[in-house]
């Protein structure tokens, strides 16, 4: 009976305590680490997808998004205080819901992860041809610079960026910490920056008409309007899930975990409402109409077209029609050296937000592994390099492929479906073992989980329907085709399965994480 294979709560307790000894991590460290591995394409790049989708008032869409990640991050808090180990969602699942669920969501992280790996190789290579056309003056061409769906064959820089960023996984190059703490103010600076120009700049006039799509894209087109946008602009958010997955590093976790995942998705929050604000406020953000007056969707080739005539034609191009949209702003408003200090600060920290994510997915599939539910073998660790090196590497290869040829909007839409999906069933999980196992000690508790856990679900549901068709539809067919995985491997191989109860005593078999978070400065 799969249902009844649940790993249980005491073995993954036991492997928690084994680790006290290794605990190192406070609540502000966890805090940054979110905030490195959250800040990132999200507000840097889709702020322009996000004017598309829903003109001035992707304000609300920040807002939304922001709103759905907070009571997700209040479920999450409760588990990943309880039970402080690696695997985050898919651990917890394991515990509460069973194998095949646990399957379902380490799945669909791959999605989380590896895409967003890939959306953010686009988003960072957006900023670096901006920035060599415009402090250089040196043109990579189109064909080179985009995928075919902007009228390019190839995004050249994208691809070699998720496999530089790859090569450094394999060999298991670490960030020290001290850099991981220069790249998160050299973000928080960038951001603070452009909001110190533009907020002061901010003309009412801009705010005109506000809701150009509506609210659902009423009469437009679907997955236009606020919610569309907050659907896509949830991107932006994800990554605060990494500090539960640093919980085994944290000391006294029970308190530490929950502030830094509040913590810094609170801060975030803040930034990215200000940062659109400046956005819609100073420049023209409203979508970029066909030549019939029809919508028109962000990554689409018509799109590109009625883009570039609207350069051609001497305009000013309008924000949805940016790359490198902070920059961009910046640029329009008579501040070129500060949209290139932009430039240059999403280029220099953008890779560490794709190293953050390919190393979650490399992490899940490895914790998968070590459960039984995929080959052994791909979690192998390298003699020298200490790393998941083939686990690694197959997964940078499908980044790569997925980066060089799809637009960053639609790859952050399908992330964003995987990540929903993770956070519905963390809300899930933490209502029913509140029924199952009612005694149990939660050092955090879910404030007023009757309404907190309902509406993550709520919200996640509403967001995920309210995504663009084929990122929908990509999450039903990977769940399937997880499916078939599990019962053609992972049903006969699994660890539980075969009564096996692992216990690992220390961290010496987990690849320690890439980017150890903040030190004392
Ligand atoms: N939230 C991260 C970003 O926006 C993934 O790049």
């Amino acid at each position: 009976m799969i249902f009844g294979r649940i790993k249980p709560l005491d073995a993954i307790l036991r492997t928690a305590e084994k680790k006290s000894l290794h605990r190192t991590l406070g609540a502000m460290q966890l805090t940054l680490l979110g905030v490195g591995a959250v800040i990132g394409t999200g507000i840097f790049v889709l702020t322009s997808e996000a004017a598309q989708k829903a003109g001035p008032a992707m304000m609300w869409s920040f807002v939304i998004a922001g709103l759905v990640c907070a009571v997700a991050a209040l479920c999450y808090s409760e588990l990943a205080a309880m039970l402080p180990v690696s695997g985050s969602a898919y651990t917890y699942t394991y515990a509460v819901m069973g194998e095949l669920m646990a399957w379902m969501v380490g799945w669909a992280l791959i999605l989380e992860y590896a895409v967003a790996a890939s959306a953010v190789s686009v988003g960072w290579s957006g900023y670096f041809v901006g920035l060599l056309q415009s402090s250089l003056g040196i043109h990579i061409p189109d064909a080179l610079a985009y995928g075919p769906y902007a009228g390019g064959v190839v995004n050249l820089p994208a691809l070699i960026i998720s496999l530089l960023v790859t090569g450094l996984l394999m060999i298991g190059t670490k960030e020290s910490a001290r850099v991981n703490a220069v790249l998160v103010i050299v973000k928080v600076t960038a951001l603070a920056m452009f909001i110190a120009i533009t907020i002061p700049m901010i003309n009412g006039a801009h705010f005109e008409p506000f809701t150009p799509n509506g609210w659902f894209g009423e009469g437009k087109g679907a997955g236009l309007g606020v919610i569309g946008a907050a659907a896509s602009i949830f991107f932006a958010y994800v990554g605060f899930d990494a500090v539960s997955t640093a919980a085994e590093e944290t000391k006294n976790p029970q308190r530490n975990v929950p502030l830094g995942l509040i913590g810094s998705l609170g801060i975030c929050t803040v930034f990215y409402l200000l940062v659109s604000a400046g956005a819609v406020g100073t420049i023209d953000s409203q979508p970029v109409v066909g030549p019939a007056g029809e919508a028109l969707y962000p990554g689409s080739k018509a799109l590109a077209d009625q883009c570039a005539s609207i350069v051609a034609s001497g305009l000013t191009e309008p924000l949805a029609c940016s790359k490198e949209a902070l920059a961009h702003v910046l640029r329009t408003l008579g501040w070129p050296w500060m949209g290139n200090m932009i430039g240059l600060a999403a280029f220099l920290a953008l890779p560490s937000v794709i190293l953050m994510m390919m190393f979650g997915q490399t992490r899940i599939f490895f914790v998968m592994a070590r459960d039984g539910l995929l080959p052994e073998k791909l979690a192998d660790v390298h003699p020298k390099w200490h790393t998941p090196h083939i686990v690694t590497g197959i997964t940078g290869v499908f980044v790569a492929i997925a980066a060089a040829f799809l637009p960053v909007g639609k790859l952050a839409d399908v992330s964003n479906s995987g990540t929903l999906f993770a956070f519905f069933m963390v809300a899930i999980a933490v209502m029913v073992l509140r029924k199952t196992d009612p005694k149990r000690h939660r050092p955090f508790r879910t404030p007023a989980i009757a309404i907190v856990a309902p509406l993550a679900i709520i919200g996640t549901i509403g967001l995920y329907v309210n995504l663009p068709l084929e990122a929908m539809l990509v999450l039903p067919v990977w769940a399937g085709i997880g499916l078939l995985v599990y019962f053609a491997y992972g049903y006969r191989k699994s660890h539980v399965g075969r009564g096996i109860i692992d216990i690992h005593e220390d961290d010496r078999d987990t690849p320690p994480m890439p980017v150890p978070p903040v030190p004392d400065l």
